[in-house]
């Protein structure tokens, strides 16, 4: 098993180049499901989720090219088989995205019960009730969901909850359906309108993603014959930007869209932070021991919880005593155990932490707990005084490309390293 060995503490500073969106990736790879065509991403991040999406749509028929390690030829004309492979589905969160594209192209999907970060419950209710409002039946049994549906008919869908996944299951189960389908009460995220513009690029009809209200006018068939880039990852681009103020350095971040992090943006001045933003990249820095603050992770536009973690590595340094509210997972407050092994003081208690802030922090031997409690470590790792050991890192793999090589190039000491018996 891999480990990241590495050395603090290094202000970090220089320019990094933010990679191809994630979750915006792992949507839209099974999207291509949707299409009787060639088309061509890229931007596409090189790591282990979007290689397992790719897999998995090789099983189902389709034929992927790699033209480069971002970009993608895929041919989905193809498609002979409707039940995605359970021991890949399982591995990641995801993989649900197969059931509402299978659905759209084939009337019939059987997916494993997805995997991925263990968050606390993650349960997928709204998916189904998006399917059965749009004419499907739905089973979830043995580990697995069935869907199957003669005709996909156009229905108003409400959404009990704001879900990212939810959303983007209900536009690609209504992208080929017979007439109009409105999501009332929809995610609002970046990856949410980077799929539906992929989905337009490609022949769809769909209005309005980025706002609570969308609609989807069905249509017959959607073409390839395209090439489409994958949005900048805002969530990789938040964390090299908390990584800059835990570090007290200086970052530049090239290919990001600055709009999408205003919410972090904010919250950096306030804790006494500078952000200079240049339209396509953003300079991040911190030349003092961060304020104090209070954070309460919400869907976006707000705080991200996917940017909570490497938040609290930034205010277990802070002057002060801090909170971070987390209003999505019951379980993301794991890595505060690890943090405090560094000699963090957290108090965490069910969907909040107290923050003592700490001087400084010292290196340890630390488990990635989930992907983003690997950044946040990783971030501690770096900006901790002596060596940090840091395991479980095919969490982080998972979601960002080349991370020991973009730290590195900012100055971090840091290796990675095979370890064939650690265990956690
Ligand atoms: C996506 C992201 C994940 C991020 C999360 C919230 C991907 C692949 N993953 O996960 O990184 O942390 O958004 O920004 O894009 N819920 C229900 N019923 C449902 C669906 C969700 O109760 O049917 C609840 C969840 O338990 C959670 C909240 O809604 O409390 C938000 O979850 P959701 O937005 O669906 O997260 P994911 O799409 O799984």
């Amino acid at each position: 098993m891999d480990k990241l060995v590495i050395s603090g503490p290094t202000k970090l500073k220089g320019e990094v180049t933010i990679s191809g969106a994630k979750n915006a990736a792992v949507a839209i790879l099974p999207a291509t499901l949707l299409i009787d065509g060639v088309c061509k991403i890229d931007n596409l991040p090189n790591i282990s989720d979007v290689k397992m999406s790719c897999k998995i749509l090789e099983q189902l028929g389709a034929k992927i090219t790699w033209i480069t390690d971002n970009e993608i030829e895929i041919d989905t004309r193809e498609i002979n088989c409707t039940q995605a492979p359970l021991d890949l589905t399982s591995k990641f969160r995801a993989s649900y995205y197969l059931i509402g594209s299978l659905l759209g192209r084939c009337r019939s999907a059987e997916v494993g019960l997805p995997g991925g970060c263990n968050l606390g419950a993650r349960p997928i209710d709204q998916h189904i009730k998006a399917f059965e409002a749009l004419g499907a039946k739905v089973e979830v049994a043995q580990g697995k969901i069935t869907a199957k549906v003669k005709k996909l008919v156009g229905t108003s869908i409400y959404m009990d909850i704001v879900s990212v996944g939810a959303t983007i299951n209900a536009i690609l189960a209504s992208v080929l359906a017979e007439g109009t389908t409105t999501i009332d009460n929809a995610a609002k995220e970046p990856h949410i309108v980077d799929v539906a513009n992929f989905l337009n690029t490609m022949g769809a009809d769909i209005r309005g993603a980025g706002t609570d209200v969308i609609k989807i006018n069905g249509v017959k068939k959607l073409h390839g014959n395209t090439t489409y880039s994958v949005v900048p990852d805002q969530i990789e681009a938040g964390t090299f930007m908390l990584a800059a103020v835990a570090s007290r350095g200086d970052i530049l971040l090239k290919n990001c869209i600055p709009e999408h992090l205003d919410c972090i943006t904010a919250k950096i001045f306030e804790i006494g932070g500078t952000v200079e933003d240049y339209r396509d990249s953003i300079r991040v820095s911190m030349n003092k021991r961060p304020n104090k603050a209070v954070v309460k992770t919400l869907p976006y536009p707000g705080f991200p919880t996917d940017l909570q973690p490497q938040m609290g590595v930034v205010l277990s340094l802070a002057d002060g005593t801090s909170m971070i509210h987390e209003s999505i997972w019951e379980s993301r407050f794991q890595y505060t155990a690890e943090l405090n092994k560094m000699g963090a003081k957290i108090t965490a208690q069910g969907k909040s932490a107290v923050f003592e802030g700490v001087k400084s922090l010292t290196g340890a031997p630390v488990y990635a707990t989930d992907l983003r409690a690997g950044a946040a470590l990783l971030i501690a790792g770096v900006v901790a005084n002596g060596e940090t050991q840091l395991y479980n890192i095919e969490h982080i793999d998972r979601g960002y490309e080349n991370i020991e090589e973009k730290f590195r190039s900012l100055g971090a000491n840091i290796q990675r390293v095979v370890e064939p018996n650690a265990n956690n």
